[in-house]
């Protein structure tokens, strides 16, 4: 049976003539009835896929030392606002607020997740004040003083269907949204660039692009054969403006699988366009609308055209510059010390050595590359 995405695409194809692959993607995975991340999709072992957070509860303490550590090169701001965008059911916020971090009396946490299903699983999970309280207006306790917000409140913990509007000083962080986001797609041809859409058979239709669009590809990955294909991911590009608008003073880091344009261009687009369903690899991004999540690595040379990154580190590198190595090291004490008795302390310290594992390897998450910008104020 078509999938009730499939039947909405292939009535809107007909009436409009083939659709832009963003707009099939958006239809795909946040149409709010059918789409893929309303109606069941997730991360998670009983989810579709798993991420760094649904590893364990590894990745969250070492963002926790990540966010003390901005904390303490911001000066110790109170309130300091750390927005956690594409938070899906809420695990990497319960890890980073279980870790205590140091931050925790000034930390307002906000999740944004832009399904409504998922936001209700988060009220479930975390203990939610109104946004109002957590983001709103600062207090005047001193006429003379003018208004500031009160100190030493926090943990504070919140949740939004969008970033944020009001300007804040802190963090924006986000792990494997971007990926997430709809991206057009583009090929060359014998002519030119052409436009990848989709008809109302849910077939691909080439689309000639428009002067501008060929002028973009060209610039982006001006050596491409014909045959080649790239993403033009201006969803992403668009969300870090916005990010980069909100943060007064502070970091946005995104945490996502990576690659450049022209890179893209001279890899098969199956490899850098991949679905998931279940635990396993899905079909072709067309097959099973709305009931596969349908995923594009990072252009980075399109986020950086957007403002350039301070740094760029592998997440195996950034897990190791706060703290990992440490963690480790005393997981492995503790199981070595423990690991007669077998007892669940032990084997918490020992699922805490796999979970590393996990994270840092080379073939799997630890190359993902994790993307920082600075906001200086
Ligand atoms: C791949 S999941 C990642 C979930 C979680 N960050 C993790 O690592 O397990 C991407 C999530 O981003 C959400 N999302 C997509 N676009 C969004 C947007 N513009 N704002 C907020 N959330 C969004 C999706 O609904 C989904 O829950």
């Amino acid at each position: 049976m078509a999938s009730e995405i499939a039947e909405l695409v292939r009535e809107r194809a007909r009436r409009l003539g083939p659709l832009p692959f963003d707009e099939v993607i958006e239809l795909a995975l946040y149409d709010p009835r059918h789409g893929f991340y309303s109606s069941g999709g997730e991360a998670g072992r009983g989810g579709d896929f798993l991420t760094s957070p649904e590893v364990g509860p590894l990745f969250g303490a070492v963002l926790a030392r990540a966010l003390d550590d901005w904390w303490r090169d911001l000066g110790e701001p109170d309130p300091y606002v750390v927005v956690e965008a594409g938070a899906g059911a809420g695990t990497l916020a319960r890890h980073v607020l279980d870790a205590g971090p140091a931050c925790s009396p000034a930390l307002r946490y906000v999740l944004v997740e832009r399904s409504e299903r998922l936001r209700g699983i988060q009220q479930g999970r975390l203990p939610m004040e109104p946004a109002r309280q957590v983001l709103g207006p600062a207090v005047v306790t001193d006429p003379d003083e003018g208004p500031h917000a009160v100190p030493g409140i926090g943990p504070l913990v919140t949740s939004l269907a969008d970033l944020p509007q009001r300007p804040f000083v802190g963090a924006v962080v986000a792990n494997e949204l971007l990926d997430n986001l709809p991206f057009a797609l583009l090929e060359k041809t014998a002519l030119g660039w052409s436009e990848v859409r989709v008809g109302a058979q849910l077939g691909e239709v080439l689309v000639p692009t428009s002067p501008e669009l060929e002028r973009r590809a060209q610039s982006l990955a001006p050596g491409a054969w014909v045959g080649a294909r790239i993403p033009l991911q201006d969803a992403a590009a668009e969300w870090l403006r916005s990010a980069l608008a909100v943060v007064e003073r502070g970091v946005v880091v995104a945490f996502d699988y990576a690659d450049d344009t022209m890179s893209m261009a001279d890899r098969p687009w199956t490899e850098w366009v991949r679905t998931y369903r279940r635990h396993g690899r899905g079909g072709h991004p067309l097959e099973h609308l709305g009931e596969q999540d349908i995923t594009c690595d990072i252009a980075v040379d399109q986020l950086t055209a957007v403002r350039p990154v301070v740094s760029y580190p592998t997440q195996t590198e950034f897990l190791r510059d706060h703290g990992l190595a440490s963690m480790v090291d005393e997981a492995r004490g503790a199981w070595q010390e423990r690991a007669h008795i077998g007892d669940l302390e032990a084997l918490r310290h020992r699922s805490r050595l796999t979970e590393a594992d996990a994270l840092t390897d080379p073939e799997g998450l630890g190359a993902f590359k994790v993307l920082q910008w600075e906001v200086r104020g």
